[in-house]
């Protein structure tokens, strides 16, 4: 596809997500959605885990950046408001997700010090999640688990640490970091969703997973989540080996996704019901261009950064944007949360229209940079 026609595709997909959002936060307000089902945000369905609720607030700010319209920065000052007490929450490994995608992003605005405050105090509150016996940060489910969705998370802990200077802090992330890549990142750069390790001498015992098809294969959006992570925390540390877990990630995704770029749930599962979940493909994107910067290899950076408008030339098309499916709630169709569970299969996933509306931002500043 050419450059000006996705840049085309982007404005559409920007000017169709405003419509939805506002919607949804006018028929709805103050209601964090986490999945659509039959394409309708309001239901009864089960959460699983709150992780979800900055991705809407995330949303305000990422179109208040594209639009510089007051009352979408009003609405996502509001949203943010809302969410602030969870800097205490430690109920969720999930606070990463809840304030670098709304509150770090206010502070990059406006530079207030109250403000910055609240992520590090966000970053202070996951650091307590660390287990000193295995060196890793538990997930919300017990304190033997390690998720490999946390690398998502462990950010705002280098950052609450670079902020203030803290040792410990920066130790507790780093170590994080080292743990996952050790025992869940295997050979040939695919993932294992969670480790479980002995709580009382920090052994590790074995793989394990809860969204994908087996605990030895490779859950699509827990890949994503590592590829865009480990960028991340190369980002912050400059440390080689993170760039490397990264690159093995992608390219891993790479190898294994039909030429659409979008993968399925799983992919070792033979026959999936559902051949596409787009919200891994959404983080990938945003991933990969992360990765075309960080990366010192032109080559490398030129294939991530091309795969990325691969993806979202896909995502952008009407097979995935929900423009043409009329009464869809949501952004991007095709999303999976847990099908396991039965919770938000082939729906729209707050994160994926997160994720994805995160990508096109990047994209609509890599054309203004050229
Ligand atoms: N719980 C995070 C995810 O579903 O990816």
């Amino acid at each position: 596809m050419k450059p000006s026609d996705l840049h085309n595709r982007c404005s559409t997909a920007f000017a169709f997500a405003e419509k939805q959002l506002r919607r949804l936060i006018t028929t709805h307000p103050d209601f964090f959605p986490m999945y659509t089902v039959n394409g309708k945000w309001k239901h009864e369905g089960e959460a699983w885990t709150n992780w979800c609720e900055g991705f809407l607030a995330g949303q305000l700010w990422l179109l208040y950046g594209h639009n510089k319209n007051d009352w979408w920065r009003a609405q996502a000052e509001h949203y943010s408001r809302l969410l602030e007490h969870r800097k205490h929450d430690r109920n969720v490994h999930d606070l990463g997700f809840l304030f670098f995608s709304t509150w770090k992003r206010w502070f990059d605005l406006t530079g207030e010090e109250e403000i910055n405050q609240v992520v590090i105090a966000a970053g202070r509150t996951l650091a307590l999640r660390f287990q000193e016996q295995g060196k890793y940060l538990c997930s919300f489910v017990a304190p033997e688990s390690l998720f490999i969705d946390i690398m998502m998370n462990v950010g705002i802990i280098f950052y609450a640490a670079q902020q203030t200077h803290d040792e410990k802090l920066w130790r507790i992330a780093n170590e994080h970091c080292l743990t996952t890549r050790k025992y869940l990142v295997r050979g040939d750069g695919s993932v294992a969703h969670e480790g479980i390790f002995d709580r009382n001498t920090g052994e590790f015992l074995r793989q394990s997973t809860h969204q994908g098809w087996r605990d030895d294969s490779s859950w699509a959006r827990g890949l994503a989540w590592a590829l865009y992570g480990f960028g991340t925390a190369y980002s912050f540390t400059h440390d080689a080996r993170y760039l490397q877990t990264a690159e093995a990630c992608a390219n891993f995704y790479i190898e294994r996704t039909p030429s659409h770029g979008i993968p399925p749930n799983d992919w070792d599962e033979p026959h999936p019901k559902m051949p596409y979940e787009s919200s891994a493909a959404a983080i990938a994107a945003g991933g990969m261009w992360n990765l075309a910067k960080l990366t010192s290899d032109a080559t490398h950076a030129r294939r991530y950064r091309d795969y990325a408008l691969r993806i979202l030339a896909s995502l952008t098309s009407s097979e995935f944007l929900a423009m043409d499916t009329p009464g869809w709630e949501g952004i991007l169709k095709h999303g999976i949360y847990h099908w396991r569970k039965n919770l938000g299969v082939d729906e729209s996933v707050m994160w994926g229209d997160y994720f994805f509306l995160e990508a096109l931002a990047k994209v609509e500043s890599g054309f203004v940079d050229g």
